[in-house]
């Protein structure tokens, strides 16, 4: 049975599924794995402070105008441009976010390979009896080789696309709202005791204290590419998900409940990777992106019961991960298949399938394709910087501001407002947030780092 969507469109269908499938999408690798790393490299406190007011500012407007587009046109990424502006360029905006999914896909599925390799290294003890110059040697060993990452990404990628061709009612909805209080529970366990190792508490000093002294154009943009990264925006995987939602959806407390549960769940992160990196005696910086694989094993350690805590972390994590790939992996599927009347299957095929060569690059940028880099980065670090910090951005940038000049505002209003069931509260701020101020402040952060405007 159709759910209010229209037309013969799979939708979603109770209201906790469409928060927890939304949210599912937000909450992944980048809250527990790149977050943590990147406040490491980024001097903590002050990034801390910069990333939650961009959340607030731009974040979640962004967020409100993807859920806008996606309703309002009940498409796949590109066809809700041309929906709501044919014979315009605005389609370009899709064009971009579905080239960001390939490129998040590929190497974001690098990562979850390397979840999936710790829940195995969990379940056979692979940890027990090591100290922590150990661990990390044993993490830098894996990720330098070769065979071990690629095959777990292979399996990653293939467990992505079962579930997206599964379909989104069967498959997205149910996988999504089951595990992620469990997730939760496990990252406020590690936290307190994380926060109890001797010698912790710097590690709650670099995280909440600010020092202004580390902010530059650098950070600040890295702040910004965090954000947009966390809350899967600016590249239409929201779009595509509110395509599915109900018209009875509530847009505007869905995205700032996503939001909200987004950002708790990256500072409970927070507080259980920094603690214990002070007490292990490692630097925030050291890190980079093996950081929570090296550092939490030796939590896991030092917790009674640690053995099931990590077996069942790391599958959480892995299983919070699929929940966000599967969202990138639908923005092109979806596209595939409403613009070039591709079945499913064979878009899902050819979607896995290109993601898994170029993520091939990506797995092996610390070891077989080391050498090869651009500006210093190697080829994992140059598509994340590419992805996260550009076109996520510039995206999130160019659906503010068509949302906000293009599209007409009595549209606007009636999905803000259900078609006049609810009060427009927040209209007003959100209109300004994003005819102004998130314009004006993204184009300001990227002139800025790419330094034609020092201030
Ligand atoms: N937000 C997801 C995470 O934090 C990643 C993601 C990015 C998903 C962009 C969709 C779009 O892991």
């Amino acid at each position: 049975m159709s759910t209010g969507t229209g037309g013969n469109r799979d939708g979603f269908t109770s209201k906790f599924g469409i928060v927890a499938a939304a949210a599912g999408s937000a909450i992944g690798l980048g809250n527990i794995w790149r977050f943590p790393y990147v406040v490491g490299e980024s001097g903590g406190g002050a990034f801390l402070l910069v990333y939650l007011s961009f959340v607030l500012l731009l974040g979640i407007p962004v967020m409100l105008s993807e859920f806008i587009i996606g309703r309002k046109a009940k498409r796949n990424t590109f066809g809700a441009f041309r929906e709501i502006a044919p014979k315009t360029w605005w389609p370009i905006i899709g064009v971009m976010g579905i080239v960001a999914a390939f490129v998040i896909l590929a190497f974001y599925s690098t990562i979850a390979g390397w979840t999936l390799h710790y829940v195995y290294l969990s379940f056979s003890n692979g940890f027990q009896g090591r100290d922590t110059a150990e661990l990390t040697h044993m993490f830098e060993l894996f990720q330098t080789s070769t065979f071990l990452p690629l095959f777990w990404q292979l399996i990653f990628i293939t467990l992505t696309a079962a579930i997206i061709l599964s379909g989104v009612k069967k498959g997205i909805e149910k996988y999504s709202k089951i595990l992620m209080p469990f997730l939760l529970l496990l990252l406020i366990t590690l936290s307190i005791r994380s926060v109890t190792l001797p010698g912790s508490f710097e590690g709650l000093v670099f995280l909440f204290k600010p020092d202004f002294g580390k902010l530059d154009s650098g950070v600040i943009l890295g702040a910004l590419g965090q954000a947009f990264f966390s809350l899967s925006i600016g590249m239409g995987a929201l779009i595509t998900y509110s395509s599915y939602f109900p018209d009875r959806t509530n847009l505007s407390n869905t995205a700032f409940e996503v939001s909200v549960a987004d950002v708790i769940i990256a500072i409970l992160a927070g507080i259980a990777i920094f603690p214990a990196m002070f007490s292990i005696g490692m630097l925030p910086e050291q890190g980079g992106a093996g950081l929570i694989f090296m550092v939490l094993p030796n939590v896991f350690l030092q917790i009674p019961g640690g053995y099931f805590i990590s077996i069942a972390f790391f599958i959480l994590l892995a299983i919070a991960a699929l929940t966000s790939s599967i969202s990138i992996m639908e923005v092109v599927v979806a596209f595939l298949t409403e613009e070039f009347n591709i079945k499913r299957k064979y878009a899902t095929l050819v979607t896995a399938v290109s993601a898994a060569f170029v993520g091939l690059f990506c797995t092996l940028s610390w070891g077989a394709f080391k050498g090869i880099t651009i500006g210093g980065k190697n080829i994992f670090d140059t598509l994340d910087f590419a992805a996260s910090n550009i076109l996520l951005p510039l995206g999130g940038l160019l659906i503010v501001v068509f949302v906000g000049w293009y599209m007409r505002n009595s549209d606007v209003k009636d999905e803000m407002s259900n078609n006049g069931l609810f009060k427009l509260r927040i209209y007003f701020i959100f209109r300004f947030l994003i005819r102004f101020i998130a314009p004006v402040a993204i184009a300001i952060i990227f002139l800025n780092a790419i330094g034609i405007l020092r201030t």
